[in-house]
């Protein structure tokens, strides 16, 4: 059983400890510091006691931080009005016991439950399996392919050619999510 919770000073070191080679490589781009850690966490603070901007959980399996997951409707470089970009990374532990998928299913319930957004993003590396099942997982659906190109299929002309955009209707899920 998961849970979502706002993250505090309190909880650094134990985020960092969940960070590896892959959420490096496939989320963050570079190793966080004790500090970066802690701003990061003041602004997601700040972000939702102003209902603005990206926000921010931890995910906690069995009482254990082992993961983190984010929305942010007023990212700038999402295909269409009205998306919510969502990112994830769960500690090397805990993975492959459908955490990601879990955490990312609660953050679109409570979406759609806030009236926040009418599609939810997730914006992966065409190399990153991981990241790709958890969309798939969550019934995300492919809006382009990877690569720009005349012969690629897209709705989104914008797509950045780094990632693949998967979207979920959050007007179509049922309140909580069911
Ligand atoms: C991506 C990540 C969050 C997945 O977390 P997770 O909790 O292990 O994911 P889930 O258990 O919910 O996996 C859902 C499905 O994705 C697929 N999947 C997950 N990890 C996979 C892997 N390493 N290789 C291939 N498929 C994988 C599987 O289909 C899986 O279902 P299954 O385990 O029943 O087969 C985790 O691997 C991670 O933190 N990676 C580094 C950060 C990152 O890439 N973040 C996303 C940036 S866009």
């Amino acid at each position: 059983m998961i849970e979502l919770r706002p993250l505090s000073e309190g909880d650094v070191a134990g985020h960092m400890a969940g960070e590896d080679a892959a959420v490096i490589k496939w989320l963050t781009g570079s190793a966080a510091t004790w500090d970066s850690t802690y701003r990061h966490f003041k602004t997601l603070a700040a972000n939702a006691a102003h209902g603005v901007g990206k926000r921010g959980f931890g995910v906690w399996l069995d009482d254990e931080l082992a993961g983190y997951v984010d929305f942010d409707p007023d990212d700038p470089d999402l295909p269409e009005p009205g998306d919510v970009n969502i990112a994830y990374a769960v500690h090397p532990w805990a993975r492959r016991r459908s955490m990601a998928t879990d955490a990312v299913l609660l953050v679109c319930a409570q979406l759609r439950q806030d009236g926040i957004g009418k599609r939810a993003i997730i914006r992966t590396h065409p190399l990153n399996r991981a990241s790709i099942g958890v969309a798939r997982a969550c019934g995300f659906r492919p809006v382009s392919a990877p690569f720009s190109g005349q012969d690629h299929v897209s709705e989104t002309d914008d797509a950045s050619a780094d990632y693949v955009v998967f979207a979920l209707d959050l007007e179509a899920l049922g309140i909580g999510g069911d």
